[in-house]
């Protein structure tokens, strides 16, 4: 095992396939890459499936316990079942971040070649305004959501960035996660240092007051002591690392970009570490490297923090949202 000198281990990683997408969502942080290649721009340095299974087996060695795909848009490699049934042979845990547009065909070959899990990215069930956020359909996402559920990639997390123009649909997604069994919802707080817009941030914090006041009950998981709200049939969980030491505490994952560096944050690009051409044993050290320049982003890379607000009013918008 891995550890950082902040007594990080890391358990899992996360690997980008591709820069290209075939959506444009105004949040994307691109993994902290800069601006994402669109739509399905070609690529030459993307990783091949065989570089990518050597980096999961030297993954494996050091104890990395589960992997993450990602992208841009993971969907847009026809090669993604070889790449994953070639990760299960060294990591059995293999899960997807996707926006789910190219998934409905795909789905059951996926599961076939190991597959455990997707997440799928809906911040609106209004095809309008799913369209003016991710450039894209929503129609073709929920078919691909079905279709995973259909093969038994369960649960199928639904990942919502909440920002200002999303934050009235909260209770409606709770209510369409609830009415659908095997869905999860996720909030993932609107990160702003990759993409500009602070403007666009909201406070979380009141956010999950208003979750704690609408939830049926409330759980607190024992690892990171996360809260999931239980609304009847729904689950909800709350990602908020912005300005949070606590989440960058506990963060046990390293990165790796399309191009194979490997890399110890999200938000930093100053760490990156090359592994192309490199034989085993050189591969062993830069693993070792990147752990040993990981830092927590938030409370020491980043020392001087804005406070988080308080919990305060909550949001106009959500205020005014039906209750759900
Ligand atoms: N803030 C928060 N989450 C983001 N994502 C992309 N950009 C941002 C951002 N600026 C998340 C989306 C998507 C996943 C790939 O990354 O939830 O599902
Ligand atoms: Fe970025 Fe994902 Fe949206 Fe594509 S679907 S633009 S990669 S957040």
């Amino acid at each position: 095992m891995l550890s950082d000198a902040y007594g990080r281990a890391v358990t899992d990683i996360r690997i980008s396939l591709t820069k290209r997408c075939n959506f444009g969502c105004v949040y994307c942080h691109d993994e902290g890459l800069g601006p994402t290649a669109r739509p399905r721009a070609p690529h030459g340095e993307e990783m091949t499936s065989t570089e990518v299974e050597r980096i999961v087996r030297v993954a494996r060695e050091f104890g990395i316990r589960s992997v993450k795909f990602t992208g841009g848009e993971p969907l847009l490699r026809t090669d993604l079942e070889e790449v994953i049934g070639r990760t299960v042979e060294q990591i059995p845990d293999v899960s997807l971040t996707t926006n789910g547009s190219m998934l409905e065909n795909r789905a059951e070959a996926l599961r076939d070649a190991g597959l455990k899990r997707v997440n799928v990215s809906v911040d609106s069930i209004d095809p309008e305004q799913f369209r003016t956020i991710r450039k894209g359909g929503l129609a073709p996402v929920l078919r691909g959501i079905r279709a995973a559920l259909r093969v038994g990639l369960k649960p199928v997390k639904l990942n919502m960035v909440v920002f200002r123009p999303t934050l009235a649909n909260i209770p409606r997604m709770i209510d369409f996660v609830g009415e659908t069994e095997g869905l999860k919802l996720q909030l993932i707080q609107f990160m702003p240092e990759l993409v500009a817009h602070r403007e666009w941030m909201v406070d979380i914090e009141s956010v999950k007051r208003w979750l704690e006041e609408h939830a049926s009950s409330v759980l607190v998981r024992e690892m990171h002591h996360r809260r999931v709200y239980l609304f009847r049939e729904a689950e909800v969980e709350v990602v908020d690392p912005v300005y949070n030491p606590e989440f960058c505490a506990n963060c046990h994952r390293i990165r790796v970009t399309h191009r194979g560096e490997l890399k110890g944050c999200l938000n930093r690009n100053d760490d990156l570490v090359p592994t192309r051409g490199l034989d085993d044993e050189a591969l062993r050290a830069a693993f070792r490297e990147v752990v040993a320049l990981r830092v927590p982003y938030y409370g020491a890379y980043i020392a001087d923090l804005p406070r988080r607000a308080p919990a305060t009013e909550v949001p106009a918008e959500l205020a005014k949202a039906r209750d759900a």
